[in-house]
């Protein structure tokens, strides 16, 4: 079915800002980690169905250094160091996606910062096969 969108910049995060200065986000902007071990960023998404979900997430590494990300649902590590490797510009924007199963109703899908930096981050889009489909925000 169709993905559902949501926005970096309209999650919860911990130790990143929102900033806009590279152009190609979608939305308002995207979030700047502050390159520190264990900011993170959490989603709030919710299905019908206990159920697999493709996750997407859309970044951009400006350096040429892999920048991971630690992937959890409700506090469950589903994604260990999952690699977002250098994009070529702060301004080219790239998508890494796993699959993940998801329980009925509301979940909290967090990435955290694995090491000692993380990508520019804009986006995390969830897809199930669906329907029913996600539950948009
Ligand atoms: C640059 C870039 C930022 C990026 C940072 C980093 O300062 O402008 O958008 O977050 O590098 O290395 O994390």
């Amino acid at each position: 079915a169709a993905p559902v969108l949501y926005e970096a910049e309209n999650a919860v995060i911990s130790k990143g800002v929102v900033e806009s200065n590279h152009a190609g986000f979608t939305g308002t902007g995207f979030v700047n980690y502050d390159n520190t071990t264990g900011g993170y960023i959490e989603y709030t998404v919710t299905v019908a169905q206990a159920e697999s979900a493709k996750l997407t997430f859309r970044y951009a590494n400006g350096t040429t250094a892999n920048r991971p990300l630690d992937i959890s649902v409700n506090g469950t590590l589903v994604s260990d160091n999952l690699a977002f490797p250098g994009t070529g510009a702060w301004t080219t924007w790239k998508t890494t996606t796993i699959t993940a199963s998801l329980p009925a109703g509301t979940s909290k899908i967090r990435a955290t910062v694995a090491g000692t930096d993380g990508p520019n981050s804009d986006s995390l889009s969830v897809e199930v096969a669906g329907p029913p489909d996600v539950i948009p925000p």
